[in-house]
This record gives structure tokens, sequence and C-alpha cells, in this order.
């Protein structure tokens, strides 16, 4: 029995998802909202465990097909340690980035494609997705600008320009395949302007 309501957050690289999560949890929060806010991969012990090996540079020999298994073990983890529970109880659980990343990343970046994806998360979700995803689209290199002062780069973040426009273009393709569930935003504009949108997306999409 789900109760709550399930968003996810969704693009690529720099495209605001972090900045944008913390207005949408001051705003439903200030709307009486109980918000439990996760990340992938991770959000649960092993799961963050799980996220080390995915992102350490030293791993540059997990083949795809490992990346997608572990990224949906990850993601097993976090359904049903925090993800079903809050929803059952009730709450608004915000997810940056869920099942669609994998088609994303693991289908498009690593050209696994969507059926591959699609088997593995029959196996493991069932039907479960989330009730709205907004997607933050950018061009590849304006969000790599923005990150460009970020630190040490992670397994995917040295990915080539070519690897991350697949990941945009499979984005897009989820978002063509499921319009009522997606949302894009267009992320390349200034955070006010990319928060009216996610703001006036969210009280239309979800009555708030
Ligand atoms: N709309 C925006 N315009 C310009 N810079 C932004 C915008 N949104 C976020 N940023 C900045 O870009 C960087 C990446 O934003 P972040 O929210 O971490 O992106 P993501 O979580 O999608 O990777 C941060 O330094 C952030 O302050
Ligand atoms: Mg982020």
């Amino acid at each position: 029995m789900r109760r709550g309501l399930f968003i996810s957050l969704e693009g690529g690289e720099g495209a605001g998802k972090s900045t944008q999560n913390r207005n949408i949890i001051d705003w439903l929060t200030s709307r009486g909202k109980t918000v439990v806010e996760t990340r992938e991969p991770g959000g649960t012990f092993v799961s963050e465990q799980i996220r080390k090996v995915l992102l350490d540079t030293r791993n540059a020999g997990l083949n795809a097909t490992a990346e997608l298994l572990l990224m949906f073990a990850a993601r097993s983890q976090l359904v049903e340690e925090v993800i079903l529970p809050s929803l059952e109880a009730g709450k608004v659980v915000i997810c940056d980035r869920f099942a669609d990343a994998s088609y994303a990343y693991q289908g498009g970046g690593r050209q696994l494609g969507a059926h591959t994806v699609a088997a593995v998360e029959q196996l493991v979700l069932k039907d479960l997705q989330p009730d709205i995803t907004l997607l933050f689209d950018i061009p590849v290199e304006q969000g790599m600008q923005r990150v460009a002062g970020r630190g040490a780069a992670d397994r995917f973040e040295v990915e080539s320009l070519q690897f991350f426009e697949r990941v945009r273009s499979a984005y897009l393709e989820r978002a063509a395949a499921f319009p009522e569930r997606f949302r894009i935003i267009d992320a390349s504009k200034d955070e006010a302007q990319v928060w009216q949108q996610v703001k006036d997306t969210l009280q239309a999409g979800l009555g708030l």
C-alpha cells in the first residue's frame, strides 16, 4: 500500500539537481510535508558501500553489465530499506536519480541498450515507478563547465563528451516514452528561473 509521493530527479552532471533538491525540500517542508531525501547510488549502509565501488576510478576494469547489476543491487537495498517504508508511512520521497539513470548511463552511456536495463529493472523493481520525474536537461558542455571545479573526477566523470551525449539522449528518449511521469526542466537557465519551473511543475503535477 503506497500512500506517499515518490519524486525522482534526473539529469546529467552539473544540471542543478542537488541545488534544486534543497529548494524542493524546503518548499515541501514549509507546506507541512514530511520529506525523505535520498540519493543514488547510495542511501543505505550497503548501497553506500556499493557506491564506493562504482565511483572509484581504480575500478576502470568494471564491465558494463557488472556496473548495471551493482547499480540495481544498490537500488534494491534502497527500495526495501528506505523508499517503500517511507511511501507506506505517507511520506514524500525525493530521490536524486533512480532507475531512469540506469537507462541513461548503462543503457545509453555504456550502450547496453534499454532492453537489457528493462530486464533487470523488471527483476528488481517489478512495477515500482516514481510518481513524477523531473528531468533537468542541459547541454553537456554547459553542465560540465558548472562542475569543472568540483574536485577529483569519479569513474563516471572521467568519461568522454560522447558518453555524456548518449546519456542525455537516452534520458530524453525515456521522457518521450513516459510523458505522463516525466517533466522536462530547462536546466540551462539561471538558478531562480530553474526553481520557478520546478515549483510550477510540482504545483501543477501534484496539486500541491
Ligand atoms: N541554474 C544554474 N545556473 C548556474 N549554475 C548553477 C545552476 N544550478 C546549479 N548551479 C551550480 O552548478 C554546479 C552544479 O550544480 P549541482 O546542483 O551540484 O548539479 P548536479 O547535482 O545536477 O550535478 C554547482 O556549483 C551549482 O552551484
Ligand atoms: Mg548532485
